[in-house]
């Protein structure tokens, strides 16, 4: 698939080259340093572009910017009617303290609100330094993730690029759930950074087999 990836952080360059392998082409976009961004794209061997290349570029189009840049990614973009937009930002406090939004809302579903016609996924993915690392399971099983969305076939192609990852992911839902996905992950980010667990974790569901 052509996935457009905006933002070319830590998560951004994973995504980037973990996709890239899995046979995906890949365009990489949106920073404050445009050289930060072609540099980043050239390390993880994939093209780089404008928000408006990346529009028209990808089927799939990931937004992996901090919370407080997704208002400005997303007008950069312009209209994205019809595409899968996935979301994979978490709207955190920068000390961690709680999240900006949440309760009767969530960062998924304020996407939405601002990208009227685009079908939104909330698909955070791993910890980025799971992603980066040689061995990206966690004592031999992907990390466990949620998507959530109201479009069906969109939210299958989202839960298939997180599988490629690798992710365990579990379907949460319409988008709405995004609210009770966030401050699950807000609670997974204390644990590694806060008390002291470290980014090797994910949240796991457990079920009975005949469950599954
Ligand atoms: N880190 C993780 O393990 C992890 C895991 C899952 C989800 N997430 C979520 O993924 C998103 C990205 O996280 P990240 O760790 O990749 O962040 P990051 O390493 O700080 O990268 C952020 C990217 O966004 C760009 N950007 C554009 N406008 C910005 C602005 N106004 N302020 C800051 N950055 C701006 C940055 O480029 P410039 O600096 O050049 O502007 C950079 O390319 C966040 O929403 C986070 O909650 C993170």
């Amino acid at each position: 698939m052509k996935i457009a990836i905006l933002g070319a952080g830590n998560v951004g360059t994973a995504l980037a080259r973990r996709l890239s392998v899995a046979g995906h082409d890949i365009m990489l976009g949106f920073g404050r340093d445009p050289d930060a961004v072609v540099a980043a794209a050239a390390a993880a061997g994939v093209a780089h572009g404008s928000p408006q290349e990346l529009a028209a570029f990808g089927e799939v189009i990931a937004i992996a910017v901090p919370w407080g840049a997704v208002g400005d990614a997303l007008a950069a973009l312009g209209p994205v009617g019809g595409k899968i937009i996935w979301d994979c930002t978490n709207p955190l406090a920068p000390d961690l303290s709680g999240l900006l939004l949440g309760g009767e809302t969530s960062g998924g579903e304020e996407i939405a609100r601002l990208l009227p016609g685009a079908h939104v996924v909330k698909g955070v993915p791993p910890f980025a330094e799971l992603m980066h690392a040689d061995d990206p399971a966690i004592d031999g099983e992907a990390p466990g993730l949620f998507v959530a969305g109201d479009d069906a076939e969109a939210k299958a192609i989202v839960a298939g690029l997180l599988s490629q990852l690798p992710a365990n992911v579990v379907d949460a839902g319409p988008l709405m759930a995004a609210r009770f996905i966030e401050p699950a992950l807000l609670l997974v980010v204390r644990l590694a950074y806060l008390n002291g667990m470290g980014p090797r974790i994910a949240l796991s569901v457990q079920t009975e087999s005949s469950a599954a």
